[in-house]
């Protein structure tokens, strides 16, 4: 409580800090039109994101466990500094799994990022307890902002504080919400190269025009354009993922037979998200001592008829 420094209020909008139900403070942005984020210290995990209607936008499985140290089944959980099992650190490695701290003075981020947003900066500093594991000196910040109309925009900045170079692997991993996982469309992604974690990371080319569902998809998808677009056929919205510095897009669904082995997920939940992430994966981030990476992931909604025609598609960047 009490956190209201020029770090995490804007002017216009408001930002509100609460505990959850673990005693875990938790942040709340809105716009003036009534959208809405909410972001946990608890892996700087954005757990909510709802548009001016109240409509939830990022799906939480009913069965998610709310107690630390694991991240809980939905919103967008950060994977660093590994993805998935790419490693030898816990599966999407450890900052998921750890406490963040508000960062009251973060360095200045480009205009765009700042005016007229609703944000909270948050911060992860590598412990010596995780050194044990990965020895690399690191300081990860956050910046979570609702736009004015409504966008979630994450921006990570990790920055070696070591002496040595340092590698990693990262994703947003985004729970998106759908109406139903059969009626859902992915463009953006087709002729492209991907390697199939159902088939021990084996490499393809994407044959279709454009990615739709019907069994278990788990898949990394390489040097994709920067904008992704996941069409809801039924809900007549279109979720648009743009990104910067993530050339990989992660897409996951677990369907039937893997949800009903997940513990914090529910057997027919499948058919209400979808996965697409933006992400650094086949060729790990190097950063020399004092080097900061910097990776950007913007989500929008609009409607479907936005981006139906050949017209709506360039100007949805596609
Ligand atoms: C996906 C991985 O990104 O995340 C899957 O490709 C994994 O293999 C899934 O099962 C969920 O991971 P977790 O650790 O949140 O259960």
């Amino acid at each position: 409580m009490g956190h209201h420094s020029a770090a995490v209020w804007d002017f216009k909008a408001a930002t509100e800090i609460s505990k959850d139900w673990n005693g875990i403070d938790q942040i709340m942005l809105r716009n003036p039109q009534g959208a809405s984020a909410r972001v946990s210290l608890h892996g700087a995990q954005v757990t909510s994101w709802r548009n001016e209607k109240g409509q939830e936008l990022l799906f939480t499985s009913s069965k998610a466990i709310f107690k630390a140290p694991k991240a809980m089944r939905g919103g967008i959980p950060v994977c660093f500094p590994q993805f998935g099992n790419c490693g030898s650190l816990e599966l999407h490695g450890f900052a998921r799994n750890r406490m963040w701290a508000i960062d009251e003075n973060p360095p200045p981020l480009p205009a765009k990022d700042s005016s007229r947003n609703s944000f909270v900066d948050l911060i992860l500093k590598s412990t010596d307890e995780d050194m044990k594991c990965w020895p690399h000196s690191f300081e990860f910040r956050l910046r979570v902002s609702l736009t004015t109309t409504g966008d979630l925009t994450l921006i990570s900045r990790i920055r070696n504080v070591n002496g040595k170079p340092f590698s990693f692997s990262f994703a947003y991993h985004t729970y998106l919400m759908v109406s139903d996982i059969s009626e859902i469309r992915v463009e953006g992604l087709e002729t492209l190269d991907y390697l199939d974690n159902l088939s021990q990371k084996e490499r393809f080319t994407e044959q279709g025009d454009a990615i739709t569902f019907e069994s278990e998809v788990d898949r990394v998808y390489l040097s994709s354009p920067n904008i992704i677009a996941v069409l809801d056929h039924e809900r007549k919205q279109t979720f648009l993922i743009r990104k910067e510095g993530l050339p990989d897009v992660a897409v996951w669904n677990p369907w039937d037979k893997k949800s009903k082995a997940m513990t914090d997920f529910g057997d027919d939940e499948y058919k209400q998200m979808l996965c697409v992430d933006a992400a650094v994966i086949e060729k790990p981030v190097n950063l020399k001592p004092r080097e900061e990476w910097t990776g950007r992931l913007q989500l929008s909604v609009v409607p479907s008829s936005f981006c139906s025609d050949r017209f709506g598609l360039e100007r949805c960047g596609l």
